[in-house]
């Protein structure tokens, strides 16, 4: 329904007024002399419903208790064009739901699992084995934060293109990557706690690039695992992390993402390039428009793990054994466009460099000086898009052709060490050189404004790693050599 935003507002005032002046009534003290006492099942739903239960439904019944009660969680108008799903396609409340599903099932699984290297694998084979519905919940739990992740990269994406990062939510961007960050490092310290190869061998090579760290690398690997190698120190710590110390940080950072979107006085509005975008168009009733869509995206989204979760195991290889190391050894498929980064930089650049320079560029994009207000415009403009696609093509051509090149003519003629000067500076100026020329080249060549050539650039460096990340898990076989997919 599509009402007028004062109109609205006016009226759930009244609204609210109605259910709180209507608690009154409710003095559980006063029954003893009352024509008509309450018996003690009334009271104590009275005390839960703070209202007159013998009043009409329609005046005060459970759908309005309900509704005033989603009301202070949720706006109570929107503007309607916020709720088309060509705006959000639902992906920050489908990453709300998942982080709610993994502590649901996270909690439950915590009556199982046991956290020492002689006994986690078989707390969890049991799990699989003896517990009713041990095996469902765990593959809930892992196709959950799989999907997480997934969901939260979108969410990122779908927040960057849409230019919903300037002004008042300049802010609420870094929040985001202060959950992105958490919801990374939730998944790495939970893939180790299952303590089988797959899990001992991957924390064991992702740990093991930050020794390449000059300096402080050695160190820093053996506080992150409490040891020299990963042990019980390792998963009693990554335990705690996970299951105490990252939940924490969701459940404070959450809502104040949350609380941030009302602040800047919810979303964007989504708009054509050409669009004012000080109008605001018509507002709707959050309740039913805005409800009835999150819980049909929620239910869909649950469906469809649950789905997922009833065919596909969770993964559970061979016990951990530290002295057989599988052929490849493999980080888990996130860190993979890193450790592909690492065969072709020294690891300062692969490991030190770039990641800093990449997080640095993240954290000020709220913060540049843009030329035009794209806030709501997909894309920035058409111009933006064709840029954007230009941009996708030219990052996967690059990067394919830089990682055969580096494979088989330039890596194989190269002997000894890596070297600072030849695996370092020299492909990293060759790539700094290659995005600037592209950032220039599409500015003067389109006429572009800042925001969309930035764009481009952005959309460049994005799919830059996505291509190393997709090479890193699907490319490299034996001895990490490249191979067809297969
Ligand atoms: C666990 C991860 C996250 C959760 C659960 C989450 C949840 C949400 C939800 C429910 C919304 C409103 C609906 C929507 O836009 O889909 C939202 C909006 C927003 N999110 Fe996130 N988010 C997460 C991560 C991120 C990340 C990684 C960023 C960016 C770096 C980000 C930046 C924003 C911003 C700026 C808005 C306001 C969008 C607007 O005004 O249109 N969030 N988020």
């Amino acid at each position: 329904m599509v009402v007028n935003t004062g109109m609205d507002r006016r009226s759930l005032s009244a609204f609210s007024v109605m259910s709180y002046t209507s608690r009154e009534v409710p003095d559980n003290c006063q029954n003893k002399n009352d024509a008509n006492p309450l018996n003690i099942f009334q009271r104590i739903r009275l005390s839960i419903f703070l209202g007159d239960r013998t009043a009409a439904p329609e005046q005060n019944g459970h759908r309005n208790y309900f509704r005033s009660f989603l009301l202070h969680f949720r706006p109570s108008v929107v503007p309607e064009r916020t709720l088309r799903l060509s705006l959000t396609w639902g992906l920050g409340g489908m990453a709300a739901v998942l982080v709610f599903l993994l502590f649901g099932t996270g909690l439950m699984l915590k009556f199982a699992y046991e956290p020492f290297p002689d006994r986690a694998y078989d707390s969890i084979v049991y799990l699989e084995n003896h517990i009713p519905f041990g095996q469902l919940i765990r593959n809930i739990h892992r196709w959950s934060a799989n999907g997480l992740l997934l969901v939260a990269f979108l969410h990122f994406l779908r927040i960057f293109y849409t230019g919903a990062f300037t002004g008042s939510r300049q802010f609420n961007w870094i929040i985001g990557i202060m959950l992105f960050t958490a919801v990374i490092f939730s998944n790495f310290t939970g893939y180790l706690l299952p303590w089988d190869q797959l899990a001992y061998w991957a924390i064991t090579i992702s740990t093991a690039m930050l020794e390449y760290i000059p300096g402080v690398g050695t160190g820093l690997k053996e506080w992150v695992l409490g040891g020299a190698e990963p042990g019980p120190t390792t998963v009693m710590n990554f335990y705690a992390i996970h299951t105490a110390i990252l939940p924490a940080i969701l459940l404070f950072v959450l809502p104040f993402h949350f609380w941030r979107i009302r602040k800047a006085n919810g979303l964007v509005i989504p708009r054509s390039p050409t669009e004012d975008p000080a109008i605001r168009g018509a507002a709707a009733d959050a309740m039913p428009n805005l409800i009835v869509r999150e819980v049909t995206m929620a239910l869909v989204l649950l469906a469809v793990i649950l789905l997922i979760s009833m065919f596909f195991n969770a993964p559970l290889a061979d016990q951990a054994n530290p002295g057989l190391s599988p052929n490849p050894t493999k980080a888990p498929w996130y860190f993979m466009g890193i450790q592909e980064m690492l065969m072709h930089f020294h690891p300062v650049f692969a490991l030190l460099v770039i990641p800093l320079l990449l997080v640095f560029g993240l954290l000020s994009i709220p913060y540049i000086n843009y030329e035009a207000d794209t806030a709501g415009v997909w894309f920035c403009s058409h111009k933006g898009r064709k840029m954007a696609l230009i941009a996708v093509f030219v990052a996967t051509a690059a990067t394919a052709a830089a990682v055969l090149l580096d494979e088989f003519v330039i890596g194989a003629n190269l002997t000894g060490p890596p070297n600072m000067i030849s695996n370092g500076l020299v492909p990293f100026a060759i790539v700094v050189a290659g995005c600037t020329g592209f950032y220039f080249l599409m500015k003067k060549g389109f006429k572009a404004t800042n925001n969309e050539a930035i764009q481009a650039l952005f959309t460049l460096l994005t799919t830059g790693f996505v291509v190393l990340t997709i090479i890193g898990i699907w490319f490299r076989g034996t001895g990490m050599q490249l191979m067809w997919a297969g």
